[in-house]
């Protein structure tokens, strides 16, 4: 299959990076995941938003306008093997003398693309819900900026593994942040409860859509601080992410959410977040 590499559509194979690209030394570059369902993009104009204020906000300048990125996402959706399909792009400062400061003279950013199968959540995911472990959130103070920086994160996804559950739910200071690669939401009393979108999340574009999909659905939302406790006497918890959609939490550190099955609440947005995709 073919990715977009600097300009260039080239086999994946093909593709090379220098090892002084500066993504691959320090991580000093971001990223953005796209979902498409039948080859048409999926709230586009948000996730390029978001890759414009990730550039924006560790100073990556590029000649790349929205439409050029529009066109960049819906050529490599021509290409995919899949009508759903995930459109991964990442940008790098680009290639430099290895030192930690920005090169005086900035390099051309590496700009890289590629398409994906598209694998939507099995029926057991969506029917009998995930398991979660609780863990302190240990990531740095910018969570927010769509890093690919993710050590943390991917550290976060492997206590999962090894715990034999399917999302870690992390924790600042007693206070809910997110889990390792999605957005957690909390129902109590019939409110949806997210946590506030400050620096120590990464705000998704499905947090938006689920605060759209809860008022469309006459669901209370609310974007505020949530306890530990909270957390642990939630009615019902759900994720969200490009990947995983929406999906209902059953389980935290081996006790039950709620009565342990999906909930009502999460019925309501799965249904709006599946008439909007289709
Ligand atoms: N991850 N929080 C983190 C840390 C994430 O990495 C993601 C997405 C989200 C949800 O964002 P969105 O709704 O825009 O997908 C929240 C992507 C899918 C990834 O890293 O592959």
């Amino acid at each position: 299959s073919l990715v977009y590499l600097n300009g260039e559509y080239v086999r994946l194979g093909d593709a090379k990076v220098s090892v002084l690209d500066r993504g691959f030394i320090f991580g000093d570059g971001i990223y953005e995941v796209v979902p498409a369902y039948g080859r048409k993009p999926f709230r586009m104009d948000s996730h390029l938003a978001r890759l414009e204020r990730s550039l924006k906000a560790i100073g990556i300048k590029l000649d790349m306008s929205r439409a050029d990125w529009e066109k960049l996402v819906r050529d490599m959706l021509v290409r995919a093997s899949s009508d759903d399909a995930m459109v991964y792009i990442q940008v790098t400062r680009g290639v430099a003398k290895r030192d930690h400061a920005f090169p005086a003279k900035a390099p051309k950013p590496t700009v890289f693309c590629m398409v994906s199968p598209f694998k939507r959540p099995a029926a057991a995911a969506r029917e009998q819900g995930l398991s979660t472990v609780s863990m302190p959130d240990v990531r740095w103070l910018h969570c927010e900026i769509k890093s690919v920086s993710l050590l943390g994160n991917v550290l976060a996804k492997q206590h999962a593994v090894e715990a034999g559950v399917d999302e870690v739910i992390q924790f600042r200071d007693g206070f809910l942040s997110e889990g390792s690669s999605c957005n957690i939401w909390v129902v109590k009393n019939g409110t949806v409860l997210g946590p506030v979108r400050d620096n120590l999340i990464l705000e998704g574009i499905r947090y938006g859509f689920i605060e759209e999909l809860a008022r469309a659905a006459g669901v209370p939302f609310e974007s505020r601080r949530i306890s530990r406790e909270e957390v642990e006497q939630a009615d019902e918890l759900m994720l969200t992410s490009a990947t995983k959609e929406v999906l209902p939490i059953v389980s935290l550190d081996g006790k039950p959410v709620g009565n342990g099955k999906p909930g009502p609440v999460y019925a309501r947005l799965r249904a709006g977040y599946d008439k909007a995709i289709a």
